[in-house]
């Protein structure tokens, strides 16, 4: 089977089976970066521009990296210093990106929907590097990536998510992928932070950590969006702490080789303990390192089909 794809804007529309050819990509790739040159030439020729709306650490630097050690041409735009603060829109500036013949536009937008508009409206190809509340797939990949090296398979795993669910693009994405992968998936939190649509996709909803996360294999906690949402949806961060924040106790309710996520930024002592971001069972840093392959292994498969 081969990728078809032009571009890459969520998980909600893709197989499984194309999941796990993205994963079947990537995992070459992993040995790339272990390299001493880190290395290959599969898109020399090609142009990458990474086009980031908010800010980012992890997703921005891993295409970045991803793109470079694929031996493509890359070029980092700053809306903060190009014609975007002149009033330019989105799609003419990704037209203008076009017309100099770049093949993968990697977006982050704080709108949900961004990447689609672009996707349907340029012949580049578009990956949706998180847009909104929506989607942000390729972290979704990367954790389904760990996932399937540290435990062998995802179907029939039980995988707990907790936090704010209601605006977190990760939860979707990995809601999306565990689901189609045959997990069984737990959403967890206060009300406020659960929507009852959730239960359409397939997910069982708790608002009591302590009882969900009883013998579950893997808990991926989220960010609790302190800038946007945490105070208005809780009453106060200690209060969510006590009741949804990851500690070493509540480990202990876990299966015994429970995987712990968090796709970052954490924020030590709100949804998880300190402790726990450093302890054996946390794999935080093995989601960002397979975060590159993944995006290797994408951007591979998308230059494949230009
Ligand atoms: N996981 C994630 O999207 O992190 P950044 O915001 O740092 O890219």
């Amino acid at each position: 089977m081969s990728f078809k794809r032009k571009d890459l804007l969520g998980l909600a529309s893709l197989s499984p089976e194309e999941m796990a050819l993205i994963l079947e990509a990537a995992e070459p790739f992993k040995e790339v970066s272990g390299r001493e040159i880190k290395k290959v030439p599969a898109l020399r020729g090609k142009t990458v521009v990474n086009l980031f709306f908010e800010p980012s650490t992890r997703t921005r630097t891993s295409f970045e990296l991803a793109a470079k050690r694929l031996s493509a041409d890359v070029v980092n735009f700053s809306p903060s210093s190009s014609s975007v603060v002149k009033g330019e829109t989105l799609l003419d500036t990704a037209r203008n990106i076009e017309f100099m013949q770049a093949d993968i536009l990697v977006l982050r937008h704080s709108s949900a929907g961004a990447a689609e508009i672009l996707a349907k409206n340029s012949r580049l190809s578009v990956i949706n590097a998180g847009d909104g509340w929506h989607e942000h797939p390729t972290q979704a990949l990367s954790d389904l990536l760990t996932i399937k090296e540290k435990k062998g398979q995802v179907r029939d795993l039980r995988v707990a998510i907790v936090g704010d669910l209601a605006h977190s693009r990760v939860a979707r994405s990995n809601i999306h992928a565990l689901t189609k992968m045959g997990a069984n998936v737990r959403a967890v939190g206060p009300p406020t932070m659960i929507p009852l649509s959730l239960q359409r996709l397939g997910v069982e909803v708790f608002h009591d950590f302590d009882k969900a996360i009883a013998g579950v294999d893997v808990v991926i906690t989220l960010r609790l969006q302190l800038e946007r949402q945490g105070r208005s949806l809780f009453p106060s961060i200690r209060e969510y702490a006590r009741l949804y924040g990851l500690t070493a106790e509540r480990v202990q309710r876990a299966a015994q080789d429970v995987l712990v996520m968090h796709p970052g930024p954490v924020n030590r002592g709100v949804e998880i303990a300190h402790d726990v971001v450093d302890s054996g069972s946390a794999v935080i840093l093995d989601q960002v390192a397979n975060g590159v392959a993944v995006r290797m292994g994408l951007m591979y498969l998308l230059a494949q089909r230009n």
